[in-house]
């Protein structure tokens, strides 16, 4: 019979209730403890999801034995303490996006799970949407050619979370980009192939989240730790050529929100709007331009479909399929646009 994984989930909030779901689907798992700071999330969500154990120490519930691997769910601040302290215990890791704080960060984490011999993989799930797989599928199999231009749109007029520690740059590392650009930064790249960036030309701009008075789709946000970026907009360059333009805002008075990508290659084009689930695939066919859009594309649960992914990892040894040495590159080239903006020119990247 096949061996159960056990897990542990580190934080409480808003995220680990998907991670938790997601668990609760696969058969052979059984959530074994969860741990956060604060002790009445714990309670609830024990309470919820019928887990056995709960702390308020990571360290603690890592000396738990028993457990093969865990999730990461706090807030970016902590992703690699708790990543290294989970390696260095023995546990698989799925960490909450993004990878860290910095890409600084990151690679000690990709360091750590080397030489712990461990699964790192990092919850960057907007890759598990079936339409995300749709188009990856079609853009690999040469449909709209070869890739060379790209857009990535994470845009939210008034969209700063009234929850959570996302307006705070000690605990966040950054503003949008670091939060919604990073998950449709990598979805882009993702279907781009995967090039190699060299160089990055960005701009952050702060006009509106750290002064009171303005409306949030979200609800009232805290104006007063605000101090990250409201809105980012970039140019990347890759080895190959191809660039990839990026918009990125929890505010900003553009005409809509937006949450997708679009890819352009020499044969045709390829997109997809998260906030709407469509797909559009751009051609010519029999002497026209065409717009085919799927009829029906499946609805599925990506965060269900990553815990998935990375439980069939675990329990059948095989690559993670977002490890974090693909992950750490949306988390560089974010780190360059941050340090293009202050120095005022575009930064290169090794
Ligand atoms: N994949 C997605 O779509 C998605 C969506 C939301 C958030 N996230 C990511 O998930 C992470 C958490 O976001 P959230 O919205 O759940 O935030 P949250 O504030 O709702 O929850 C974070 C929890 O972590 C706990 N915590 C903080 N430090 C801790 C520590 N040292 N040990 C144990 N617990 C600790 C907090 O008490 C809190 O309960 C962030 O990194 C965020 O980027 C991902």
């Amino acid at each position: 019979m096949a061996k159960t994984i056990k897990v542990g989930v580190i934080g409480a909030g808003m995220i680990s209730s998907p991670h938790l779901e997601g668990y609760q689907k696969c058969p052979n798992v059984e959530v074994v403890a969860i741990c956060d700071v604060l002790a009445d999330r714990t309670k609830a969500a024990a309470e919820k999801y019928d887990i056995p154990k709960t702390f308020t120490s990571v360290g603690r519930m890592l000396a738990m034995k028993e457990i093969d691997a865990v999730s990461i769910c706090t807030p970016n601040i902590n992703h690699m303490q708790s990543t290294l302290k989970a390696l260095a215990a023995g546990k698989h890791v799925l960490c909450e996006k993004p990878i860290a704080m910095n890409a600084r960060q990151a690679q000690t984490m990709i360091d750590a799970a080397r030489k712990a011999k461990k699964k790192l993989m990092i919850a960057l799930m907007n890759r598990f949407y079936a339409g995300s797989q749709f188009l990856k599928k079609i853009i690999d199999a040469g449909k709209i050619g070869k890739p060379y231009y790209a857009r990535s749109l994470s845009i939210r007029r008034r969209g700063v979370p009234s929850w959570g520690v996302f307006g705070q740059k000690k605990l966040q590392g950054g503003g949008p980009l670091i939060d919604i650009g990073v998950h449709m930064i990598d979805l882009t790249w993702y279907l781009m192939g995967c090039p190699k960036p060299v160089a990055v030309s960005g701009k952050t701009y702060e006009t509106i989240g750290a002064t009171p008075g303005h409306m949030g789709a979200f609800g009232p946000w805290d104006h007063k730790t605000y101090d990250v970026e409201d809105f980012a907009t970039a140019l990347v360059r890759f080895a190959n050529g191809a660039t990839m333009s990026i918009e990125s805002a929890f505010c900003v008075n553009l005409d809509k929100d937006a949450y997708g990508c679009h890819i352009v290659g020499d044969k045709g084009g390829a997109g997809i709007d998260l906030q709407k689930n469509v797909v559009d695939v751009r051609t010519e066919m029999g002497g026209h331009i065409m717009d085919c859009t799927p009829k029906h594309i499946r609805e599925n649960n990506a965060y269900h479909d990553e815990i998935a992914a990375f439980v069939d990892a675990v329990a059948n040894n095989k690559p993670v399929p977002i490890p974090a040495t693909e992950a750490i590159w949306t988390t560089k080239i974010i780190d360059a646009i941050y340090a293009s903006s202050k120095a005022n020119k575009e930064i290169r990247l090794k």
